[in-house]
């Protein structure tokens, strides 16, 4: 049986263990005592001591950065004008990741550039010293790691994505969240990106969703955070409202989301799109990386209280979707099994990196959808395309891993098409109902979906400890 279908015992999460250690090398002497405090902390510390400037990879320097933990930086006047520590830095800002600045010789409140280490100023902790790490500096360093480890148990974002429309991202994206809920596997979120409320008309009434549109309670305030701390009246509600307040209000942030199952209202919770979103499609560059940097503060808060935050997206290039796309840990593109479908995929790619300015095929997860059962020409194209994408076409190679494909793919089935009423009839957000019940009632598409819940979750890294403590 698969394991989300088995009784719970608990749940848990892997954590993340290596920390990058950013620097420039006239502070070379400094690193090795960090090192040491990451290691005491039991984490792996990852440095390019060993690398030269020809040898610097920064593909392979940007994925160091996207799995590890944070990014320990030391902040020193050779630092700063250093363009490795810079583009380190920014690789760490743009995915999201903490930062923990060891400030050398230097106040870093007093910097007024360059741009990088001026937002390092709103880092959680920021530690200062004059010239080397010695045991108070250790300590601080060893306080800041443990409490970044402890965030990150929690709020892995996974993000659906594809420019292509109606392939299936909100209802793959409703159905595999529901079930990690409903199986009490993960605490889930879902963050609505997409102005056509999708994803909300699935699990909120018109009234709830009216209702939290006038109360600020959508997506639309973690980019407007100001709507928080002061009312916006209606004739403003189109305009761009670029501003950062001065200090996000972190309790505002964290009651945003709507509670979908009202006995555990963490188990399971929506940020509901609005309408008003689709206004970003003009935003400035300038207001883009306000927005952005926004969305990505706001995000923080919201991931301490989940276990995953399942962010949907409309079709377009959009803030919307460089924020879905930069943030994630792992992309779900949902894709039909044809050649004209999955070059959709390579026009993704190249939208992340020509427009968007980063790279996504390490995290993109092709997963076909409306595979219909019996049809061959389309089994054998999924084979094909998951075991040697670069036999599908060279393009498709040079942007995907065998690895990276789902194993599962979804049939076109019914209860699919309906979802809303599906999961309304069955009564599927009560507690007292079960998913077993549930998935038997789908169908094909029920188990299908519990498996494509259960690979998410290898993927991303969380399902070893489950599968031990199933074992009898
Ligand atoms: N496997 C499936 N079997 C049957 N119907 C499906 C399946 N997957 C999705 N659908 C249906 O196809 C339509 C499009 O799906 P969905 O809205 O999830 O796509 P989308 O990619 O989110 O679209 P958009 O780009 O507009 O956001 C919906 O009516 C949905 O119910
Ligand atoms: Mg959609």
């Amino acid at each position: 049986m698969p394991s989300l279908l088995r009784p719970r015992t608990h749940a848990s999460c892997s954590r993340m263990s290596q920390v990058f250690i950013s620097y420039d090398h006239a502070d070379g002497g400094n690193v090795h005592a960090i090192r040491d405090v990451v290691a005491t902390q039991g984490h792996t510390p990852w440095f390019d001591g060993q690398l030269t400037g020809g040898e610097r990879d920064p593909e392979r320097i940007e994925r160091k950065i996207r799995r590890s933990l944070c990014l320990v930086v030391i902040l020193s006047e050779a630092s700063l004008s250093s363009e490795w520590v810079k583009q380190e830095v920014e690789y760490a800002q743009l995915a999201g990741k903490p930062i923990v600045p060891l400030a050398r010789g230097l106040d870093p409140a007093a910097l007024t550039e360059p741009e990088w280490a001026v937002r390092l100023q709103t880092a959680r902790h920021i530690i200062r010293y004059n010239h080397n790490v010695g045991p108070a500096v250790q300590r601080a360093l060893g306080v800041a790691i443990r409490w970044t480890a402890a965030q990150a148990t929690s709020g892995r974002v996974v993000s659906f994505v594809n420019f292509k429309g109606g392939v299936g991202k909100t209802t793959l994206c409703a159905l595999t969240g529901f079930i990690l809920a409903k199986s009490e596997r993960r605490r889930v979120l879902f963050v609505d990106l997409d102005p056509q409320e999708n994803l909300s008309d699935v699990f909120l009434t018109p009234e709830v969703m009216r209702s939290a549109s006038e109360t600020g309670r959508t997506a639309l305030s973690l980019f407007e955070p100001i709507r928080l701390v002061q009312p916006v009246a209606a004739d403003h509600d189109f305009e761009l409202l670029a501003v950062r307040p001065q200090k996000l209000p972190r309790r505002s942030v964290q009651s945003l989301p709507v509670p979908l199952m009202m006995e555990r209202p963490r188990q399971l919770a929506i940020l509901p799109s609005d309408f008003r979103m689709v206004k970003f499609c003009r935003a400035s560059a300038g207001a883009h990386d306000l927005y952005r940097d926004n969305f990505t503060e706001g995000l923080q808060e919201l991931k301490r209280d989940f276990d995953l935050v399942l962010v949907d997206c409309g079709p377009a290039a959009s803030l919307l979707s460089h924020c879905a796309l930069s943030l994630a840990d792992k992309i779900v593109a949902p894709v039909q099994p044809n050649d004209s479908a999955t070059r959709g995929l390579v026009t993704m790619n190249r939208a992340a990196r020509e427009v968007f300015g980063f790279d996504i095929h390490e995290r993109v997860a092709p997963l076909f959808n409306f595979v219909r059962p019996k049809n061959v020409t389309e089994a054998n194209y999924v084979e094909l395309f998951r075991d040697t994408p670069e036999r599908v076409s060279a393009d498709l190679g040079a942007v995907l891993a065998p690895e990276q494909t789902f194993r599962q793919t979804m049939p076109q089935a019914d209860p699919l098409l309906h979802l809303n009423s599906f999961l309304k009839k069955q009564n599927a957000l009560h507690e007292a109902t079960p998913l077993r019940r549930i998935v038997r009632r789908m169908g094909k598409a029920g188990p299908a979906a519990v498996a494509v819940a259960e690979e998410l979750l290898l993927q991303l890294d969380l399902e070893a400890e489950d599968s031990e403590e199933d074992e009898p």
